[in-house]
Formats: C-alpha cells, sequence, structure tokens
C-alpha cells in the first residue's frame, strides 16, 4: 500500500544526515559531558557545538539557549519559572485561548496556585489581535505567552507588533515558536521576545529533545533541581543524542530552509487549490496563506465526520490529523477552532494536512484523488448531503 505522510505538524521523519551526524553518539562516543576526562571532553565538545549552531540559527547568544527534554519542558520551564521567581511582583499572566496544552496546562496549573491568567480570544480566523492583548495587561501582569504559530490552523500570530507592546508596558514575554521553527525566518536579534521555545520533533531532529532561548539577565525559577548543567539552570546528564541532533537540524535549516520551504509551500498549495476546486462544500480553517505556515491547511469537510474521513484515509495509506496530536482519539470538537467561532457540525468535519520534508507532488496528486472518492463516498451515505445539481 502507497504511504503517505502529512502529518509534519506532529512530528516529522529524522533527516537522514542527522542520524548520520548522532550515529557516532550512540555507541562510541558515550562519556558524561561533565566529566573532565577524554571521553567526557569529547562529547561536552558536540553539546558545545550544538548550542552554537542553534544559537547561529535563532541569532542569539550561545549562552542563552537551555537544551530540554521537549517542546513541553521549554514551554513549562519558561512559564513557571518565571511564575515562580516573579510572583512576589505580580501574580497576572496573559496568553491566548488557542496555545498547545503545554501552555494552557500549565497555566491552569498556576492558576490553582493563586495565579490570575487571561486568555485573550482569538478572532475568526485564528489569529490573535495585539489590541485583545494591550487591553489584557494588568498592573500585575510578569508574563505573556502567545505562541509564534498554531499547531492546527497554521496561523502566523503577529509577534513583532505583540512584542513590542508588551515589551513597552515592561512586562517579559515568552513564545511557544515549536510549530513556527524552520517554517518562517525567525531572527532573535531583532524579535522582541525575552523567551522562546523549540523542538527537536518538530525539525527532523528528535523526540524527547527541545529547548528554550532566554536573553541573558532574565532570572527564572528552575523546574529541574540537581547538577550544575546548563549553566545552573536545569539539572540532569544531558540528551546528548538529542542534543547533537537538533545542532545539525539547525545546521541543515540554516543552509536550506529557504528552497525547503518553497517546495513545502508549493505542494501545500497544490493539495489546497485542487481540493477547493474538486469538492462542493469546504471551508478553511484559518487564515489566508499569506498569513498561515508553508506547510499546513485546516479544511472542514461538511456533512462529513471528520474522524470516519481520517480512518477512510488511513485505510488509503495517507496520515492527517483531525486536532492536535495530544487530543485524538476525543470526540471533542478542537478548542482551536471552537476559540475561532467554526460551527461544532463544521469542526466535527476538520482535517489537518501538514506537509514537510520528503514530500512530493505525486503523493499530493493521490491524496486528492484519495480524498475526492472518501468524500464522495461518505457524502454518499450521509442524510444530510444534498448534493447541488
Ligand atoms: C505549538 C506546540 N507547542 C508545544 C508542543 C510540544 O512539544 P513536544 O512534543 O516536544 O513536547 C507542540 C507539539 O505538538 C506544539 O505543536
Amino acid at each position: 500500500m502507497k504511504r503517505v505522510y502529512f502529518d509534519h505538524n506532529a512530528t516529522t521523519p529524522m533527516h537522514p544526515e542527522v542520524a548520520i551526524a548522532i550515529s557516532a553518539y550512540l555507541c562510541e562516543l558515550y562519556g558524561n559531558p561533565s566529566s573532565i576526562h577524554w571521553a567526557g571532553r569529547e562529547v561536552r565538545k558536540a553539546i558545545e557545538e550544538a548550542r552554537e549552531l542553534t544559537a547561529g540559527f535563532f541569532k542569539c547568544p550561545k549562552q542563552d539557549v537551555i537544551f530540554t527534554s521537549s517542546g513541553t519542558e521549554g514551554d513549562n520551564l519558561a512559564i513557571k519559572g518565571i511564575a515562580w521567581r516573579k510572583g512576589n511582583e505580580g501574580r497576572h499572566i496573559v496568553t491566548s485561548a488557542v496555545e498547545h496544552p503545554a501552555i494552557l496546562n500549565t497555566c491552569r496549573f498556576l492558576e490553582r496556585q493563586g495565579f490570575r491568567v487571561t486568555y485573550v480570544p482569538v478572532n475568526s480566523q485564528g489569529i490573535v489581535e495585539p489590541d485583545t492583548i494591550r487591553a489584557a495587561l494588568a498592573p500585575d501582569t510578569i508574563l505573556v505567552s502567545i505562541m509564534y504559530a498554531n499547531n492546527e490552523t497554521g496561523a502566523v500570530m503577529p509577534l513583532s507588533e505583540i512584542g513590542a507592546l508588551v515589551r513597552n508596558a515592561g512586562v517579559l514575554m515568552h513564545t511557544d515558536a515549536v510549530q513556527a521553527v524552520g517554517k518562517i525566518p525567525i531572527d532573535m536579534s531583532t524579535l522582541p521576545v525575552d523567551m522562546l521555545t523549540f523542538s527537536g520533533h518538530k525539525i527532523n531532529a528528535l523526540k524527547g529533545a527541545g529547548g528554550l532561548i532566554v536573553r541573558k539577565g532574565i532570572e527564572f525559577e528552575r523546574l529541574l533541581h540537581g547538577g550544575h548543567q546548563e549553566q545552573g539552570r536545569r539539572g540532569g546528564t544531558e540528551n546528548v543524542v538529542g542534543v547533537v541532533a537538533l545542532g545539525k537540524a539547525f545546521e541543515i535549516l540554516g543552509k536550506e530552509m529557504a528552497a525547503e520551504v518553497d517546495e513545502v509551500r508549493a505542494l501545500r498549495d497544490r493539495l489546497e487549490q485542487t481540493l477547493f476546486k474538486r469538492i462542493p462544500d469546504l471551508v478553511l480553517n484559518g487564515p489566508p496563506s499569506a498569513m498561515r505556515l508553508p506547510n499546513t491547511v485546516n479544511i472542514s469537510f461538511r456533512f462529513v465526520e471528520g474522524e470516519a474521513l481520517l480512518l477512510n484515509l488511513d485505510m488509503a495509506g495517507i496520515a492527517c490529523s483531525s486536532g492536535s496530536a495530544c487530543s485524538s482519539g476525543s470526540m471533542e470538537p478542537s478548542p482551536v477552532l471552537s476559540a475561532m467561532g467554526v460551527d461544532p457540525t463544521d469542526a466535527q468535519g476538520a482535517l489537518r494536512f501538514s506537509l514537510g520534508y520528503g514530500n512530493t507532488a505525486e503523493e499530493v496528486d493521490y491524496a486528492v484523488e484519495s480524498i475526492v472518492s472518501v468524500v464522495d463516498k461518505l457524502r454518499a451515505m450521509s442524510p444530510l448531503w444534498h448534493p447541488k445539481v
């Protein structure tokens, strides 16, 4: 059976060059990077090289990069770290209604500890409007956390504008850039944010590795108490393989991202445009392509149940998603689509296609044919479907 992977926002395949780069660290180079002897030193060197490559990609000082176990840990570290350190200065945090659970559930946890959290709404395209942030700021706001791009719709937030107004108000700004990294250019030397989260498995590196960039001078509480790793900011022997993979992935992105993004955008546009041409009664969930990640399209197939569509496409070898990966299995309409005001029935019929490294035009064409025939089949069984003749 043909296999087509259109779920790169859930996770990505490892880049072959990353696999080569890490292979030596699976057996030959096994030292503990904290050891001062030869075995430790060669591994310490690899970690610091990866940190340099990461910093080079983001255009930030090397010391600002903290490697973590995931994007989730990076988000937790930013939010709990600031809340716990600055809780005596203020107990108010601002975030948005469409953040990943790594942010939302961390904020809910802090609410149980007596913090106040404002979840600003999004507009019908899924975008956080800067005025809503301005209105949410209070004298005791200590942190604003707004994602750079949304995992379900691909909506890219006006982060420069939001960051500038937050900083003007003297408040710290964090962004969960897990989905934006590698898909849109990010330049920390000009972007007005203080902390930024990234994750390895969304950029063709490894699962279980990620990081947080924290600008010099920002004090935060550590999550993991232990040794002096990561300059005393995160205890625990480093995930050497994961960190080396991240460094290599950033090196590759630095060279190839622009061309790769153009290719992926062309494939995504081909998929999106052909589906809208071939299938009636589709609704685009999210902003127009200029304000969207180049690899993502989220579409409601009216009169069809998203889960049924997903399973039928799976049988045809096509992997896509009916919501964020973390909530699949649940039949609740996606909270992101609900926050955008998408009609609950339309939300139930929504599918996300997210393309990436390795996809081809042939795969797009195969997927289109499969989607057209599955939608036809499911609509023919739906009592609600009345084709326009
Ligand atoms: C926007 C966003 N933030 C955070 C995460 C969590 O990253 P990780 O899987 O590395 O914990 C994800 C993963 O889906 C994500 O899409």
